[in-house]
């Protein structure tokens, strides 16, 4: 089985139309699925949701998911200065107004977990367990620099063994790492990178016989597009530098080019 996993795309419209176009060019893709966080920074929230109920794509619930759909004090994210909790307040906010009850109740009945058995339910595995931030909580960051035993505790409470797949965004960097051979799977950001690469991220997942493999992909969007409709929203401008910056103010200026890859 190969699927496409899509996460953290963030109301950001013009990548997740990039990222399923680029899907549709692919061969032999199982199904998509989504890893949560459809909302939040951007200006296309409910646009977002109804293009993924438009394509059918299962998902999980992202922390802004589910703290938009039951109206919890802050979306659960993590900021670093005063400004970034400020920030975070007012794109919560902005979201919480913004988005309509249809999609409030989309994301309110989204499950916190997925298990794929790509070989069936019949057999013992593999397993793909698809989560957003962790199997205990979607609010938890699990960075690539994380111990072993953090790993193989997740691995544990998920009841994931040998040869299985745990498979998450939340952080929005992407990683992959084996540990006890399992595989532990960040599949990055559609919709707002924070690793310098402003580029759309997702990953095709071979899985089933033979060894996992993830691949993980960037695809070129409309940036001009996403950072014009942020601006021209009652959302901070510093959302669309942050994604002409991929996350990373000290990067170089980009511009934006054609094409994928
Ligand atoms: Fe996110």
């Amino acid at each position: 089985m190969r699927y496409a996993l899509i996460s953290d795309i963030h109301a950001n419209l013009p990548a997740l139309e990039a990222v399923l176009d680029h899907i549709s060019q692919q061969r032999g893709v199982t199904a998509t699925y989504h890893l949560g966080d459809l909302v939040g920074y951007a200006p296309w929230p409910d646009e977002t949701v109804a293009l993924i109920r438009e394509r059918n794509i299962p998902g999980v619930a992202g922390n802004y998911d589910s703290t938009v759909a039951t109206d919890y004090k802050h979306c659960g994210c993590k900021y670093e200065d005063p400004r970034q909790e400020e920030l975070s307040h007012l794109s919560y906010n902005w979201t919480r107004q913004h988005v309509s009850k249809a999609t409030k109740d989309f994301l309110g009945a989204l499950p916190f977990r997925i298990d794929l058995l790509p070989k069936g339910g019949h057999t013992a595995g593999p397993r793909v367990v698809l989560v957003h931030g962790t199997p205990t909580l979607n609010t938890l960051y699990w960075t690539e620099d994380r111990p072993e035993d953090f790993c193989l505790k997740m691995a544990s409470h998920a009841g994931a063994r040998a040869g299985d797949v745990i498979a998450f965004g939340h952080t929005h960097l992407p990683w992959h790492r084996e540990v006890a051979g399992i595989h532990f799977l960040n599949t990055g950001s559609v919709g707002r990178p924070k690793d310098g690469d402003w580029r759309a991220g997702y990953v095709l997942l071979q899985v089933g016989d033979g060894p996992v493999e993830p691949e993980f992909i960037r695809v070129s969007y409309d940036l001009e597009r996403a950072m014009k409709g942020i601006r021209a929203s009652d959302l901070p401008d510093d959302f669309a530098e942050h994604l002409g910056t991929g996350g990373q103010p000290s990067s170089a200026p980009v511009q934006p080019t054609q094409g994928s890859g």
